[in-house]
Protein backbone atom coordinates (compact mmCIF):
# COMPACT_ATOMS: atom_id res chain seq x y z
CA UNK A 1 0.00 0.00 0.00
CA UNK A 2 0.97 3.28 -0.82
CA UNK A 3 2.50 5.98 1.79
CA UNK A 4 4.04 8.33 3.28
CA UNK A 5 6.85 8.04 5.95
CA UNK A 6 8.28 10.84 7.77
CA UNK A 7 10.93 11.23 10.32
CA UNK A 8 9.96 14.07 12.18
CA UNK A 9 11.74 17.05 14.16
CA UNK A 10 13.84 18.90 11.31
CA UNK A 11 12.87 22.69 10.16
CA UNK A 12 12.11 23.60 6.94
CA UNK A 13 14.74 25.54 5.58
CA UNK A 14 15.62 26.63 2.06
CA UNK A 15 13.37 27.49 -1.15
CA UNK A 16 10.56 26.08 -3.19
CA UNK A 17 8.97 27.25 -6.31
CA UNK A 18 5.19 26.88 -5.87
CA UNK A 19 3.06 25.59 -8.54
CA UNK A 20 0.26 26.86 -10.87
CA UNK A 21 -3.30 27.01 -8.84
CA UNK A 22 -5.48 23.42 -8.89
CA UNK A 23 -8.19 24.97 -8.57
CA UNK A 24 -7.99 27.74 -11.52
CA UNK A 25 -6.62 24.83 -13.85
CA UNK A 26 -9.73 23.23 -13.29
CA UNK A 27 -12.19 25.86 -14.60
CA UNK A 28 -9.51 27.29 -17.18
CA UNK A 29 -9.06 23.49 -18.30
CA UNK A 30 -13.06 23.03 -19.11
CA UNK A 31 -13.42 26.62 -20.51
CA UNK A 32 -10.75 25.88 -22.88
CA UNK A 33 -13.00 23.62 -24.50
CA UNK A 34 -15.43 26.74 -25.58
CA UNK A 35 -13.40 27.71 -28.21
CA UNK A 36 -12.72 25.62 -31.70
CA UNK A 37 -9.63 27.80 -31.71
CA UNK A 38 -6.22 25.73 -30.03
CA UNK A 39 -5.81 27.40 -26.29
CA UNK A 40 -2.00 27.14 -24.71
CA UNK A 41 -2.42 27.44 -20.92
CA UNK A 42 0.75 28.02 -18.70
CA UNK A 43 1.45 26.60 -15.48
CA UNK A 44 -1.43 24.05 -15.10
CA UNK A 45 -0.04 21.20 -12.17
CA UNK A 46 0.46 18.38 -12.92
CA UNK A 47 -2.08 16.24 -9.85
CA UNK A 48 -4.82 13.72 -10.14
CA UNK A 49 -7.26 16.50 -10.43
CA UNK A 50 -6.05 17.94 -13.73
CA UNK A 51 -5.25 14.56 -15.00
CA UNK A 52 -8.46 13.42 -14.17
CA UNK A 53 -10.18 16.66 -15.81
CA UNK A 54 -7.89 16.34 -18.91
CA UNK A 55 -8.77 12.49 -19.34
CA UNK A 56 -12.88 13.53 -19.06
CA UNK A 57 -12.33 15.90 -21.80
CA UNK A 58 -9.86 13.51 -23.99
CA UNK A 59 -13.60 11.08 -23.71
CA UNK A 60 -15.70 13.78 -26.17
CA UNK A 61 -12.85 13.77 -28.49
CA UNK A 62 -10.76 16.68 -27.36
CA UNK A 63 -7.40 16.62 -28.07
CA UNK A 64 -4.85 17.47 -25.14
CA UNK A 65 -0.78 17.57 -25.36
CA UNK A 66 1.59 18.66 -22.63
CA UNK A 67 3.81 20.57 -24.93
CA UNK A 68 6.05 21.69 -22.54
CA UNK A 69 6.48 20.92 -19.25
CA UNK A 70 3.72 22.70 -17.40
CA UNK A 71 1.97 23.66 -20.55
CA UNK A 72 -1.31 22.01 -21.86
CA UNK A 73 -2.46 22.21 -25.37
CA UNK A 74 -6.20 22.08 -26.01
CA UNK A 75 -8.09 21.39 -28.92
CA UNK A 76 -11.96 21.23 -28.92
CA UNK A 77 -12.48 21.28 -32.17
CA UNK A 78 -13.44 17.60 -32.26
CA UNK A 79 -15.78 16.93 -29.71
CA UNK A 80 -18.85 14.76 -29.47
CA UNK A 81 -20.95 15.51 -27.50
CA UNK A 82 -22.26 13.02 -25.41
CA UNK A 83 -22.64 12.27 -21.36
CA UNK A 84 -19.37 12.29 -19.62
CA UNK A 85 -18.82 9.52 -17.42
CA UNK A 86 -15.30 8.29 -17.33
CA UNK A 87 -14.06 6.68 -14.19
CA UNK A 88 -11.77 9.17 -12.50
CA UNK A 89 -14.31 12.39 -13.15
CA UNK A 90 -16.46 10.78 -10.90
CA UNK A 91 -14.23 11.15 -8.33
CA UNK A 92 -13.43 15.18 -8.57
CA UNK A 93 -15.91 17.91 -7.47
CA UNK A 94 -15.08 19.75 -10.86
CA UNK A 95 -16.26 17.57 -13.28
CA UNK A 96 -19.29 20.34 -12.99
CA UNK A 97 -17.16 23.07 -14.16
CA UNK A 98 -17.88 20.83 -17.82
CA UNK A 99 -21.73 21.77 -17.31
CA UNK A 100 -21.08 25.20 -17.92
CA UNK A 101 -18.84 25.41 -20.24
CA UNK A 102 -20.82 22.70 -22.28
CA UNK A 103 -24.00 24.48 -21.64
CA UNK A 104 -22.82 27.45 -23.15
CA UNK A 105 -20.89 26.06 -26.01
CA UNK A 106 -23.71 23.59 -26.93
CA UNK A 107 -26.72 24.69 -24.96
CA UNK A 108 -27.17 20.70 -23.76
CA UNK A 109 -24.57 18.57 -21.35
CA UNK A 110 -24.85 15.06 -19.49
CA UNK A 111 -22.38 14.90 -17.26
CA UNK A 112 -21.97 12.07 -13.93
CA UNK A 113 -22.66 13.94 -10.88
CA UNK A 114 -19.31 15.08 -9.10
CA UNK A 115 -18.48 13.53 -5.48
CA UNK A 116 -14.90 15.49 -4.72
CA UNK A 117 -13.61 15.66 -1.07
CA UNK A 118 -15.90 14.37 1.67
CA UNK A 119 -16.19 17.54 4.25
CA UNK A 120 -20.03 17.53 4.67
CA UNK A 121 -22.89 18.81 2.49
CA UNK A 122 -21.74 19.90 -1.18
CA UNK A 123 -25.35 20.65 -2.89
CA UNK A 124 -25.03 22.53 -5.98
CA UNK A 125 -28.11 24.09 -5.66
CA UNK A 126 -26.92 27.60 -6.89
CA UNK A 127 -25.29 26.10 -9.88
CA UNK A 128 -28.62 24.84 -11.12
CA UNK A 129 -30.27 28.04 -10.07
CA UNK A 130 -27.94 29.99 -12.17
CA UNK A 131 -28.44 27.97 -15.54
CA UNK A 132 -31.89 27.75 -15.22
CA UNK A 133 -32.08 31.52 -14.95
CA UNK A 134 -30.21 31.62 -17.89
CA UNK A 135 -32.90 29.45 -19.63
CA UNK A 136 -31.74 26.04 -19.46
CA UNK A 137 -33.44 23.19 -18.30
CA UNK A 138 -31.89 21.68 -15.85
CA UNK A 139 -32.63 17.67 -14.28
CA UNK A 140 -31.12 15.49 -12.13
CA UNK A 141 -31.20 11.27 -12.77
CA UNK A 142 -29.94 8.31 -12.78
CA UNK A 143 -26.33 9.87 -11.29
CA UNK A 144 -25.97 12.39 -13.81
CA UNK A 145 -26.99 16.14 -14.56
CA UNK A 146 -28.30 16.90 -17.66
CA UNK A 147 -28.81 20.93 -18.78
CA UNK A 148 -30.07 21.87 -22.20
CA UNK A 149 -31.32 25.53 -23.53
CA UNK A 150 -32.64 26.68 -27.07
CA UNK A 151 -31.52 29.64 -25.92
CA UNK A 152 -29.45 30.97 -23.10
CA UNK A 153 -30.51 34.74 -22.24
CA UNK A 154 -28.72 36.87 -20.12
CA UNK A 155 -29.89 37.35 -16.29
CA UNK A 156 -29.55 39.08 -13.06
CA UNK A 157 -28.71 36.45 -11.03
CA UNK A 158 -27.99 36.58 -6.80
CA UNK A 159 -26.78 33.73 -5.22
CA UNK A 160 -27.87 32.62 -1.71
CA UNK A 161 -24.73 31.96 -0.66
CA UNK A 162 -21.22 32.69 -1.28
CA UNK A 163 -19.90 29.83 -3.61
CA UNK A 164 -16.62 29.40 -5.77
CA UNK A 165 -18.32 26.88 -8.00
CA UNK A 166 -21.47 28.16 -8.51
CA UNK A 167 -19.80 31.95 -9.53
CA UNK A 168 -17.85 30.13 -11.75
CA UNK A 169 -19.55 28.15 -13.96
CA UNK A 170 -22.31 30.52 -14.33
CA UNK A 171 -19.74 33.14 -15.54
CA UNK A 172 -19.00 30.57 -17.82
CA UNK A 173 -22.33 29.72 -18.84
CA UNK A 174 -23.44 33.62 -19.32
CA UNK A 175 -20.26 33.94 -21.59
CA UNK A 176 -21.95 32.52 -24.54
CA UNK A 177 -25.29 33.58 -23.56
CA UNK A 178 -27.27 36.31 -25.80
CA UNK A 179 -27.17 39.67 -23.17
CA UNK A 180 -25.78 41.10 -20.38
CA UNK A 181 -25.87 38.69 -16.90
CA UNK A 182 -25.04 40.28 -13.79
CA UNK A 183 -23.83 37.49 -10.73
CA UNK A 184 -24.42 39.37 -7.24
CA UNK A 185 -23.09 37.79 -3.80
CA UNK A 186 -20.45 36.57 -6.58
CA UNK A 187 -17.03 34.67 -4.54
CA UNK A 188 -14.29 36.77 -5.23
CA UNK A 189 -11.31 34.08 -5.09
CA UNK A 190 -8.18 34.63 -7.18
CA UNK A 191 -8.81 31.74 -9.02
CA UNK A 192 -12.61 33.54 -10.08
CA UNK A 193 -10.33 36.41 -11.15
CA UNK A 194 -7.82 34.24 -13.13
CA UNK A 195 -11.13 32.37 -14.71
CA UNK A 196 -12.68 35.92 -15.55
CA UNK A 197 -9.35 36.95 -17.12
CA UNK A 198 -8.43 33.82 -18.77
CA UNK A 199 -12.16 34.10 -20.50
CA UNK A 200 -11.95 37.91 -21.39
CA UNK A 201 -8.38 36.58 -23.01
CA UNK A 202 -10.50 34.37 -25.48
CA UNK A 203 -12.46 37.57 -26.60
CA UNK A 204 -15.24 37.20 -23.44
CA UNK A 205 -17.08 40.59 -21.37
CA UNK A 206 -16.75 40.06 -18.15
CA UNK A 207 -16.23 42.70 -15.91
CA UNK A 208 -15.88 42.81 -12.05
CA UNK A 209 -14.27 39.38 -10.63
CA UNK A 210 -12.59 39.88 -7.65
CA UNK A 211 -15.97 41.79 -6.26
CA UNK A 212 -19.33 41.03 -5.50
CA UNK A 213 -21.08 41.65 -8.41
CA UNK A 214 -20.12 40.31 -11.82
CA UNK A 215 -21.09 41.81 -14.78
CA UNK A 216 -20.79 39.47 -17.86
CA UNK A 217 -22.02 40.91 -21.31
CA UNK A 218 -22.34 37.67 -23.94
CA UNK A 219 -20.46 37.12 -27.22
CA UNK A 220 -21.32 35.06 -30.06
CA UNK A 221 -18.04 32.87 -29.66
CA UNK A 222 -15.28 32.35 -28.03
CA UNK A 223 -11.25 32.44 -30.06
CA UNK A 224 -8.02 31.12 -28.92
CA UNK A 225 -5.38 32.41 -26.61
CA UNK A 226 -2.05 31.63 -24.15
CA UNK A 227 -2.47 32.42 -20.73
CA UNK A 228 -0.61 31.47 -17.67
CA UNK A 229 -2.29 30.36 -14.75
CA UNK A 230 -1.81 32.02 -11.39
CA UNK A 231 0.39 30.64 -8.84
CA UNK A 232 -1.71 28.17 -6.04
CA UNK A 233 -2.69 30.05 -3.20
CA UNK A 234 -3.28 26.77 -0.90
CA UNK A 235 0.00 25.20 -1.85
CA UNK A 236 2.00 28.37 -0.74
CA UNK A 237 -0.40 28.75 2.61
CA UNK A 238 0.48 25.29 3.00
CA UNK A 239 4.16 25.73 2.85
CA UNK A 240 3.89 28.46 4.95
CA UNK A 241 2.14 26.81 7.72
CA UNK A 242 4.75 24.18 7.71
CA UNK A 243 7.27 26.52 7.38
CA UNK A 244 5.93 27.79 10.65
CA UNK A 245 4.80 24.70 12.83
CA UNK A 246 8.67 23.21 12.30
CA UNK A 247 10.37 26.80 13.19
CA UNK A 248 12.02 26.78 10.17
CA UNK A 249 12.61 29.82 7.25
CA UNK A 250 11.97 29.47 4.21
CA UNK A 251 11.77 31.39 1.13
CA UNK A 252 8.64 30.94 -1.16
CA UNK A 253 9.18 31.73 -4.95
CA UNK A 254 6.49 32.28 -7.64
CA UNK A 255 3.79 33.61 -5.21
CA UNK A 256 1.42 36.85 -5.30
CA UNK A 257 1.68 37.80 -1.77
CA UNK A 258 -1.92 39.31 -1.86
CA UNK A 259 -3.32 36.53 -2.05
CA UNK A 260 -1.59 35.43 1.00
CA UNK A 261 -2.27 38.11 3.45
CA UNK A 262 -4.93 36.41 5.48
CA UNK A 263 -2.43 33.67 6.07
CA UNK A 264 0.87 36.15 6.40
CA UNK A 265 -1.42 38.10 9.04
CA UNK A 266 -2.07 34.98 11.31
CA UNK A 267 1.45 33.70 11.10
CA UNK A 268 2.61 36.78 12.17
CA UNK A 269 0.15 37.24 14.91
CA UNK A 270 1.14 33.41 15.82
CA UNK A 271 5.35 35.08 16.27
CA UNK A 272 6.33 34.54 12.93
CA UNK A 273 8.40 37.27 10.59
CA UNK A 274 7.04 37.37 7.08
CA UNK A 275 8.82 39.28 4.36
CA UNK A 276 7.44 39.96 1.11
CA UNK A 277 8.49 41.36 -2.03
CA UNK A 278 7.23 41.30 -5.64
CA UNK A 279 6.56 37.32 -6.14
CA UNK A 280 8.36 36.13 -3.17
CA UNK A 281 7.77 35.57 0.36
CA UNK A 282 10.12 34.55 3.23
CA UNK A 283 8.73 32.90 6.41
CA UNK A 284 11.15 32.19 9.58
CA UNK A 285 9.64 31.12 12.39
CA UNK A 286 12.26 31.21 15.06
CA UNK A 287 10.46 29.89 18.41
CA UNK A 288 7.69 28.32 19.90
CA UNK A 289 4.23 29.96 17.89
CA UNK A 290 1.88 31.47 19.84
CA UNK A 291 -1.54 30.56 20.09
CA UNK A 292 -4.16 32.33 18.14
CA UNK A 293 -7.87 32.24 16.81
CA UNK A 294 -8.78 31.52 13.32
CA UNK A 295 -12.05 31.44 11.50
CA UNK A 296 -12.57 30.24 7.89
CA UNK A 297 -14.72 32.73 5.49
CA UNK A 298 -14.75 33.46 2.20
CA UNK A 299 -12.05 35.04 0.55
CA UNK A 300 -10.13 37.97 1.43
CA UNK A 301 -11.38 35.84 4.65
CA UNK A 302 -8.64 32.93 6.13
CA UNK A 303 -9.66 29.72 3.72
CA UNK A 304 -11.33 26.65 4.69
CA UNK A 305 -8.79 24.95 2.40
CA UNK A 306 -6.24 25.96 5.05
CA UNK A 307 -7.86 25.25 7.92
CA UNK A 308 -7.15 21.68 8.58
CA UNK A 309 -2.75 22.96 8.56
CA UNK A 310 -3.05 26.11 10.39
CA UNK A 311 -5.46 24.26 13.54
CA UNK A 312 -2.13 21.25 12.88
CA UNK A 313 -0.01 23.80 13.24
CA UNK A 314 -1.72 25.31 16.30
CA UNK A 315 -1.65 22.10 18.36
CA UNK A 316 2.17 23.00 19.22
CA UNK A 317 1.36 26.47 20.10
CA UNK A 318 1.64 27.86 24.08
CA UNK A 319 -2.20 28.37 24.46
CA UNK A 320 -5.34 27.41 23.81
CA UNK A 321 -6.55 28.64 20.58
CA UNK A 322 -9.85 28.62 19.16
CA UNK A 323 -10.78 27.51 15.11
CA UNK A 324 -13.97 28.07 13.51
CA UNK A 325 -15.17 26.21 10.40
CA UNK A 326 -17.53 28.51 8.96
CA UNK A 327 -17.80 26.81 5.34
CA UNK A 328 -17.82 23.64 5.19
CA UNK A 329 -20.06 21.76 7.95
CA UNK A 330 -17.69 18.50 8.78
CA UNK A 331 -14.04 19.58 8.08
CA UNK A 332 -12.58 18.15 11.49
CA UNK A 333 -12.45 14.76 10.72
CA UNK A 334 -8.56 15.10 10.27
CA UNK A 335 -8.55 15.38 14.41
CA UNK A 336 -8.98 11.98 15.11
CA UNK A 337 -5.72 11.33 14.24
CA UNK A 338 -4.10 14.35 15.59
CA UNK A 339 -5.44 12.98 18.75
CA UNK A 340 -3.47 9.75 17.92
CA UNK A 341 -0.04 12.16 17.69
CA UNK A 342 -0.51 13.26 21.61
CA UNK A 343 -2.49 16.74 20.05
CA UNK A 344 -5.05 17.82 23.05
CA UNK A 345 -8.45 18.73 20.16
CA UNK A 346 -12.16 19.05 21.38
CA UNK A 347 -14.39 19.67 18.11
CA UNK A 348 -17.85 20.98 19.29
CA UNK A 349 -19.87 21.38 16.05
CA UNK A 350 -17.85 23.53 13.58
CA UNK A 351 -15.59 24.53 16.63
CA UNK A 352 -12.08 23.32 17.29
CA UNK A 353 -10.81 23.95 20.79
CA UNK A 354 -6.90 23.59 20.38
CA UNK A 355 -5.00 22.86 23.70
CA UNK A 356 -1.28 23.27 22.70
CA UNK A 357 0.85 20.35 23.95
CA UNK A 358 4.86 20.58 23.85
CA UNK A 359 5.16 18.38 20.82
CA UNK A 360 3.58 15.48 18.80
CA UNK A 361 4.67 11.80 18.75
CA UNK A 362 5.00 9.80 15.52
CA UNK A 363 2.13 7.55 14.72
CA UNK A 364 0.55 5.63 11.87
CA UNK A 365 -2.39 7.75 10.57
CA UNK A 366 -4.28 7.84 7.62
CA UNK A 367 -5.37 11.43 5.64
CA UNK A 368 -9.48 11.64 5.30
CA UNK A 369 -9.22 14.17 2.30
CA UNK A 370 -6.72 16.33 0.40
CA UNK A 371 -6.16 19.64 2.51
CA UNK A 372 -6.26 17.16 5.79
CA UNK A 373 -3.73 15.09 4.18
CA UNK A 374 -1.34 17.76 4.06
CA UNK A 375 -2.13 18.85 7.10
CA UNK A 376 -0.76 15.00 8.72
CA UNK A 377 2.02 15.69 6.54
CA UNK A 378 2.67 18.73 8.33
CA UNK A 379 2.10 16.74 11.81
CA UNK A 380 4.80 14.29 10.98
CA UNK A 381 6.87 16.70 10.34
CA UNK A 382 6.36 18.09 13.33
CA UNK A 383 6.31 15.11 15.31
CA UNK A 384 8.87 13.04 17.15
CA UNK A 385 10.00 9.89 15.38
CA UNK A 386 8.26 8.00 12.51
CA UNK A 387 4.91 8.80 11.14
CA UNK A 388 3.23 6.83 8.22
CA UNK A 389 0.47 8.18 6.08
CA UNK A 390 -2.13 6.02 4.57
CA UNK A 391 -4.85 7.67 1.65
CA UNK A 392 -1.67 9.30 0.31
CA UNK A 393 -4.07 9.68 -3.18
CA UNK A 394 -5.95 12.59 -1.91
CA UNK A 395 -2.88 14.55 -1.23
CA UNK A 396 -1.95 13.66 -4.60
CA UNK A 397 -5.13 15.02 -6.10
CA UNK A 398 -3.93 18.57 -5.53
CA UNK A 399 0.16 18.70 -4.79
CA UNK A 400 2.35 18.57 -7.14
CA UNK A 401 5.85 16.80 -6.10
CA UNK A 402 4.92 17.10 -2.56
CA UNK A 403 7.61 15.00 -0.82
CA UNK A 404 10.38 15.98 -3.56
CA UNK A 405 9.35 19.45 -2.47
CA UNK A 406 9.79 18.95 1.57
CA UNK A 407 13.00 17.02 1.26
CA UNK A 408 14.62 19.93 -0.90
CA UNK A 409 13.86 21.69 2.42
CA UNK A 410 15.41 18.88 4.57
CA UNK A 411 12.66 17.13 5.66
CA UNK A 412 12.78 13.28 5.54
CA UNK A 413 9.62 12.09 3.51
CA UNK A 414 9.66 9.46 1.52
CA UNK A 415 6.48 8.06 -0.68
CA UNK A 416 6.70 3.99 0.11
CA UNK A 417 4.81 0.95 -1.38
CA UNK A 418 5.62 -2.04 0.67
CA UNK A 419 7.22 -3.11 4.26
CA UNK A 420 10.55 -3.29 2.93
CA UNK A 421 11.14 0.32 2.18
CA UNK A 422 9.23 1.49 4.88
CA UNK A 423 12.15 -0.23 7.25
CA UNK A 424 15.06 0.62 4.91
CA UNK A 425 13.74 4.53 5.75
CA UNK A 426 13.61 3.49 9.36
CA UNK A 427 17.48 1.97 9.51
CA UNK A 428 18.39 5.21 7.48
CA UNK A 429 17.13 7.77 9.73
CA UNK A 430 17.04 5.61 13.18
C1 LIG B 1 -14.25 25.37 -3.95
C2 LIG B 1 -12.88 24.73 -3.93
C3 LIG B 1 -12.61 24.13 -2.56
C4 LIG B 1 -12.84 25.18 -1.46
C5 LIG B 1 -14.18 25.87 -1.61
C6 LIG B 1 -14.36 27.04 -0.66
C7 LIG B 1 -12.50 23.98 -6.19
C8 LIG B 1 -12.42 22.85 -7.14
N1 LIG B 1 -12.83 23.70 -4.93
O1 LIG B 1 -15.19 24.34 -3.73
O2 LIG B 1 -11.28 23.66 -2.55
O3 LIG B 1 -12.78 24.53 -0.22
O4 LIG B 1 -14.34 26.38 -2.95
O5 LIG B 1 -13.36 27.98 -0.85
O6 LIG B 1 -12.24 25.15 -6.52
N2 LIG B 1 -23.04 25.70 -1.47
C9 LIG B 1 -24.42 25.59 -1.52
N3 LIG B 1 -25.02 25.44 -2.74
C10 LIG B 1 -24.32 25.42 -3.90
C11 LIG B 1 -22.90 25.52 -3.84
C12 LIG B 1 -22.30 25.68 -2.59
O7 LIG B 1 -25.09 25.62 -0.49
O8 LIG B 1 -24.92 25.29 -4.97
C13 LIG B 1 -22.36 25.87 -0.16
C14 LIG B 1 -21.43 24.72 0.17
O9 LIG B 1 -22.11 23.65 0.79
C15 LIG B 1 -20.43 25.39 1.09
C16 LIG B 1 -20.36 26.83 0.56
O10 LIG B 1 -21.52 27.00 -0.24
O11 LIG B 1 -20.94 25.43 2.39
C17 LIG B 1 -19.14 27.12 -0.27
O12 LIG B 1 -19.01 26.15 -1.29
P1 LIG B 1 -18.32 26.49 -2.70
O13 LIG B 1 -17.65 27.82 -2.63
O14 LIG B 1 -19.30 26.25 -3.78
O15 LIG B 1 -17.21 25.36 -2.78
P2 LIG B 1 -16.73 24.56 -4.04
O16 LIG B 1 -16.82 25.45 -5.25
O17 LIG B 1 -17.37 23.23 -4.07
Amino acid sequence: MEQFIIRGGSPLVGEVTIGGAKNAALPILAAATMTNDIVEIENVPDVKDTRALIEAIESIGVRVQRTEDSVVRIDASHVKNHPIENESIKRIRASYYLIGAMLGKYKDINVVLPSGCDIGLRPIDQHIKGFEALGAEVDTAHGFINAKAERLLGAHIYLDVVSVGATINIMMAACLAEGKTTIENAAKEPHVVDLANFLNSMGANVRGAGTDVIRIRGVQKLHGTRYAIIPDQIEAGTFMVAAAATHGDVTLHNVIPKHLESISAKLSEMGCRIHESDDMLRIVAARRLNATHVKTLPYPGFPTDLQPQITTALSTAGGTSIVSESIFENRFKYVDELTKMGARIKVESSTAIVTGREYLTGAQINAPDLRAGAALVIAGLMAEGFTTIRGIHFVERGYENLPAKLTALGAKIEKTDSERELQKFKLKYA
